[in-house]
């Protein structure tokens, strides 16, 4: 049977088929899946669907599934991924030093983050390939998310994550979920390096997002944003880069968007970088090649030397006419501050973004007026060591847990000390 998409090479610009199974280019490239759309694709079509009770339409992803992955409904699964909150943050948005800020929150996902959209995808392409083991190389919540989506659909996944850099509770749901977990005496770079060639040998379907279909349910978020926003646009999307899949699905899925005519300009991206783990920072204020540096960063989440989707993402971030950011672990950190006490909450990585939109304003690259959407890309849960950490220490904006005798009298001084 024939599909309506095709895998195309971003470096060579070779083509293969939609079902090949392959994640790369004979040339090493990576591949874009490129799309014959229907004609009918409206606004309205998509609205319309989100009163439905159907999974598909409830679902942040398949509710947008012509633009996703036109698959057949008896191999898609799905446990109601995206329909995220947009928050209005008018706290964060003073810290920033913008007139008003929307976060929306990927951590509001099934397990917990962002990934989740792009799984759903990668998991029924797995499930329409016939494959019954899948493996990740993760720093945390692609793990997590893998493990989740494998036992719903029944399939033995395999995640390979650095020993004692993943944040307990991705560590914990991975475990919970069943997948063998393998913690390597390396890297993150290394557990992608290994998990591509163990798949490759190995017959087991590879779901980082190298696998271009994870990019295509990550689409989902900018679909699901333009949606929020009543399909006016907005000037920024901000969001942190660490393996680079993300910010390349959201670009692709706003140049989709305005080539449907759902949209009439392109947002323009802005990608934030751990400076500790800045490799797409360093390219694009260098000469554009990726020059790996070894990682480290409090957000372990991001903590990436080797990004697999560099080209993909330094094309489309160029193409928005976007902009790429560096923030240091203590502006992280204080960032983060901001975005829990606003009772929204977030992992660190997430808070790169709110960071970075604080240093491109102070910098007059973003306008104090414009419109602009940071993504929160995990929950607040998934990092508890980092919050608890912060707030027993002389942090500025520490919230110290208060030691109380048990009485009545010592709990009411307590109160208004
Ligand atoms: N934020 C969080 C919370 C993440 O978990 C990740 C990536 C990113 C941002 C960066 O997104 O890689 O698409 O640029 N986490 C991956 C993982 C690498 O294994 O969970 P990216």
């Amino acid at each position: 049977m024939t599909v309506s998409w095709i895998l195309r090479c971003v470096e060579c610009g070779a083509e293969h088929d939609g079902v090949e199974l392959r994640y790369r280019c004979d040339c090493g490239g990576t591949l874009d899946v490129e799309h014959t759309f229907p004609h009918h694709l409206t606004r309205e079509l998509f609205d319309a669907r989100l009163g439905s009770p159907d999974a598909l339409d409830r679902s942040g992803v398949w509710r947008f599934r012509e633009l996703v992955l036109p698959l057949d409904r008896e191999h898609i699964v799905t446990r109601g991924e995206g329909a995220t909150w947009m928050y209005d943050a008018p706290s964060v948005a003073r810290w920033t030093g913008l007139a008003s800020l929307r976060l929306k929150h990927e951590g509001e996902n099934p397990t917990g983050s962002f990934k989740d959209r792009g799984m759903t995808a990668g998991i029924s392409m797995a499930r329409r390939l016939g494959m019954t083991r899948v493996a990740v190389a993760s720093t945390g919540n692609t793990s997590a998310s893998a493990a989740s989506y494998a036992a719903i659909a029944g399939m033995r996944a395999f995640v390979i994550i650095p020993d004692g850099q993943i944040a307990y509770g991705k560590l914990s749901q991975a475990l919970a979920y069943g997948a063998r977990t393998l913690q390597i005496r390396g890297d993150f770079d290394d557990a992608m390096r290994l998990v591509q060639e163990i798949c490759d040998r190995e017959g087991i379907y590879l779901l980082n997002s190298i696998n271009p279909f994870r990019i295509e349910g990550q689409k989902g978020i900018g679909f699901e944003i333009l949606q929020d926003l009543g399909w006016e646009p907005p000037d920024w999307i901000v969001l942190p880069g660490g393996n680079l899949g993300n910010n390349t699905a959201i670009a692709k899925a706003m140049e989709e968007a305005l080539s449907l005519g759902l949209i009439d300009r392109l947002p323009r991206i802005a990608v934030i970088q751990a400076a500790g783990a800045n490799p797409l920072y360093k390219a694009w204020h260098g000469d554009g090649t990726l020059v790996p540096v070894k990682a480290d960063t409090i957000a372990t989440a991001i903590k990436i030397g080797n990004p697999v989707s560099f080209t993909k993402s330094l094309t489309r971030v160029r193409r928005s006419n976007g902009v790429v950011e560096q923030v240091t672990d203590a502006e992280i950190l204080e960032a983060k501050a901001h975005v829990d006490a606003a009772g929204i909450g977030a992992e660190p990585a997430s808070c790169a973004t709110v960071a970075g939109l604080r240093k491109l304003v102070a910098a007059g690259v973003i306008g104090a007026d414009e419109t602009v959407i940071g993504v929160l890309t995990g929950n607040v849960l998934k990092d508890p060591g980092v919050v608890v950490d912060y707030h027993r220490s002389d942090a500025p904006h520490a919230n110290r847990p208060i030691p109380v005798d048990a009485n009545y009298d010592a709990i009411k001084r307590a109160l208004v000390r």
